[in-house]
C-alpha cells in the first residue's frame, strides 16, 4: 500500500509536469479509474473518451484502455501527444479484422454503406463511411436504414445482429467477436435469473444473441451504469467486463451487482469476464510511460485524414 500511494503521488506530479490528462475506460484497473477522476481526466465509454480527448486542452493525452482508443484519440487530435501504458494492449475485434481482408470485403459490395465499430484499426476506419460506438450504433444504423441504405457492418457479429434485429436494416455482417463477451452463456444466465427473480439484467451488446435476449437493458458501458442508477430494483446481473463493477457500485451505492455466468473455469476460459488487454494497464507502467514519454501512438497522417471523416460523422450525429 505504501508503494501504491507513492506511485499515485508520482503519477499525479508527472501529469502536471507533462501537461497531460488521463483518459480511462471502465474496464481498466480501479486505481487508474479513480486516478483519472481525481486528476481532472475522465473515465467513460468509447464515445465519451473520444469526445473528451478531442476537447481537452492538454498537450498530452494518456489513454488507459486499448489501442483503438489511443488511435482514435490521435486521429481526432493529431497535434497532441498520445501515450498508452502498454502499446500491445489490443482487442480481439481489431485483431479479427485485418485491413486487407476488410478492404476486399468492402470492394466486393460497393453498393453498401460501410459502418464499422470503434474497435478497429485506423486503417479499417479509413476505409469506412461511418464509425460508431456501442452507445450510438443503433441510432446511426436506424438513420441510414430510414434513408434506404444497405449496410456492410464490421467487425462484431453480435453487435451487428442485435442492431439488425432492432432496426430491420439490411446488414451484411463481418464475423468478428469480443473474446470476453463471447463467453457469456444464455442457459446459465436464465438459471441465475430464476435464482434472483427480482434482479434486472444489464447486457453489453457485444454479448451473444441468447444473452441479449434475456436483458432488461442493452447498452454501452456508460449506459449500463446509468441504468444501474436509475432502474427501480436493488439487484442487477451484469453481462460485461467485471472492471465496470467498481464504477457501478460507486454510482449506485447499496445496490447489489452479480456477474453474469461465463463458460467456466480458467482452464477453459481465457478471459472470463475480464479483458486481458485492458488488464495490461497498471499504475507502474503508467508512471513509467509518463516518466519516459515513450509508448507514443502514431497514426500515418494520410490514414488519419481518411479515418477522421468516419469518426466525425458519428460525432456530428451525436452532437
Ligand atoms: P463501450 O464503448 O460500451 O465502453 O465499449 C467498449 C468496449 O471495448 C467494450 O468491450
Ligand atoms: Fe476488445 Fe472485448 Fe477487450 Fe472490449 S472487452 S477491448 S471488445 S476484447
Amino acid at each position: 500500500p505504501a508503494e501504491k500511494a507513492e506511485l499515485i503521488t508520482r503519477i499525479k506530479r508527472l501529469l502536471i509536469e507533462r501537461e497531460a490528462v488521463l483518459v480511462a475506460h471502465y474496464y481498466v484497473d480501479a486505481d487508474l479509474q479513480d486516478l483519472a477522476e481525481a486528476t481532472g481526466g475522465c473515465v467513460s465509454d468509447s464515445l465519451e473518451m473520444a469526445r473528451f480527448g478531442r476537447d481537452h486542452p492538454a498537450k498530452t493525452l494518456v489513454v488507459a484502455g486499448v489501442r483503438f482508443m489511443g488511435e482514435t484519440a490521435k486521429i481526432l487530435s493529431p497535434e497532441k501527444t498520445v501515450l498508452m501504458p502498454d502499446l500491445d494492449a489490443t482487442c480481439s475485434l481489431d485483431l479479427g479484422c485485418p485491413v486487407d481482408e476488410f478492404t476486399a470485403f468492402c470492394d466486393a459490395h460497393p453498393d453498401r454503406t460501410v459502418v464499422v465499430y470503434a474497435n478497429t484499426s485506423a486503417a479499417v476506419k479509413a476505409r469506412a463511411d461511418w464509425m460508431v460506438t456501442s452507445s450510438i450504433g443503433l441510432d446511426i444504423v436506424a438513420h441510414l436504414h430510414a434513408q434506404g441504405k444497405k449496410i456492410l457492418w464490421a467487425p462484431d457479429k453480435h453487435l451487428g445482429s442485435y442492431i439488425q434485429k432492432e432496426t430491420g436494416a439490411d446488414m451484411l455482417l463481418w464475423q468478428g467477436s469480443c473474446l470476453v463477451h463471447d463467453e457469456f452463456k444464455g442457459i446459465e444466465l436464465d438459471l441465475l435469473k430464476e435464482e434472483y427473480p427480482q434482479a434486472k439484467v444489464l447486457v453489453h451488446p457485444e454479448s451473444p444473441a441468447n444473452v441479449v435476449a434475456l436483458a432488461d437493458m442493452v447498452g454501452s458501458t456508460s449506459q449500463m451504469i446509468a441504468a444501474a442508477q436509475s432502474m427501480d430494483t436493488d439487484t442487477f446481473i451484469v453481462a460485461t467486463d467485471n472492471g465496470i463493477l467498481h464504477k457501478m457500485r460507486a454510482a449506485a451505492p447499496g445496490k447489489r451487482f452479480i456477474e453474469a455466468p461465463t463458460a467456466g473455469n480458467s482452464a477453459t476460459c481465457k478471459s472470463c469476464a475480464h479483458c486481458p488487454w485492458m488488464a495490461m494497464n497498471g499504475l507502474l507502467n503508467l508512471a513509467q510511460t509518463l516518466e519516459s514519454m515513450h509508448n507514443e501512438i502514431h497514426v500515418d497522417p494520410a490514414v488519419g485524414q481518411l479515418a477522421v471523416r468516419s469518426i466525425n460523422r458519428m460525432l456530428d450525429f451525436a452532437a
